[in-house]
């Protein structure tokens, strides 16, 4: 279970004044949850994420996973128990597909065979069987990104975050991304937390949507609550699908 508690952030030197990222955000996402975080641009969804494994430290409150706070953790051990997917990717441009997804297990001194054969299991998984000799460069965006999920999922971590992780693909290719990435989720019931910018992808993937704006968070529910009782006409606009608002800009425009 991860608990982030009264969590407030502002980068750079304290005192700076800059703006808050994080103000007294607090969210907690049950085992086995998909949680989908949406809001706008800066409102610091990236920085929530980043918070989970230690990539950002919180100025206050307090982020505990599994009941106990990470503060005191070792960073590096940390993210090696937590599976990450950037939004471009990220592969290492000079290791094959199969070099890519060892990684972290070869980096925790798994067995040579063990590693071996999670690869080969993972490569059915994001159905990529015959892709294990390939360098990243000579695959598509989709494919690309179900590496990075492989990759992310090789040392059988607990957490699974993902950060926009469909934002640079078609929308064919995203839509066949997501089923993978819900499919896996359905089989391994991993805590997952996934950024996104699509409601439409939040309502038909998550379990549970956390709407976030300025750095604090508005409302969180399951998709039907999210439906039947916006908090307020900021979540109300966010529902709007992308169709029904490009009908009312058309309106507008050529009125
Ligand atoms: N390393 C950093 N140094 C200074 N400011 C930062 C840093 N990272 C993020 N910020 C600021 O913190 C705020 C939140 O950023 P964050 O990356 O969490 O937003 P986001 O919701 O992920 O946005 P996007 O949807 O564009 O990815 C923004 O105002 C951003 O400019
Ligand atoms: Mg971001």
């Amino acid at each position: 279970m991860i608990e982030i508690l009264g969590v407030s952030k502002t980068y750079g030197a304290r005192g700076a004044g800059g703006p808050a990222a994080l103000t007294n955000l607090s969210l907690t996402v049950p085992d086995g949850e998909f949680l989908a975080l949406i809001g706008p641009s800066g409102c610091g969804k990236t920085t929530t994420l980043g918070l989970i494994n230690r990539l950002v430290d919180p100025d206050a409150g307090e982020v505990r996973l599994e009941g106990r706070d990470i503060a005191g953790q070792d960073a590096a051990l940390l993210r090696r128990s937590i599976g990450y997917v950037f939004q471009e990717a990220g592969l290492f441009p000079h290791l094959t597909v199969a070099e890519n997804i060892a990684m972290t297990p070869r980096l925790m001194g798994w067995p040579k065979a063990e590693t071996q054969a999670r690869v080969t299991e993972l490569l059915a998984l994001v159905r990529l069987d015959a892709f294990a000799q390939r360098m990243p460069a000579q695959l598509s965006g989709g494919q690309r990104q179900r590496v990075a999920l492989a990759r992310a999922l090789a040392a059988r971590p607990h957490i699974l975050l993902l950060d926009e992780p469909f934002g640079a693909l078609d929308p064919l290719t995203r839509d066949e991304v997501a089923q993978d990435v819900r499919d896996i989720h359905r089989r391994l019931k991993l805590t997952t937390v996934m950024v996104t910018h699509d409601m439409t992808e939040a309502l038909l993937l998550a379990d549970r949507i956390a709407v976030m704006r300025d750095g604090a968070l508005v409302q969180a529910g399951t998709p039907r609550e999210l439906v039947a009782h916006p908090a307020d006409g900021f979540v109300s606009a966010m529902l709007e699908t992308p169709r029904r608002r490009a009908v009312a800009l058309a309106n507008a425009l050529h009125a």
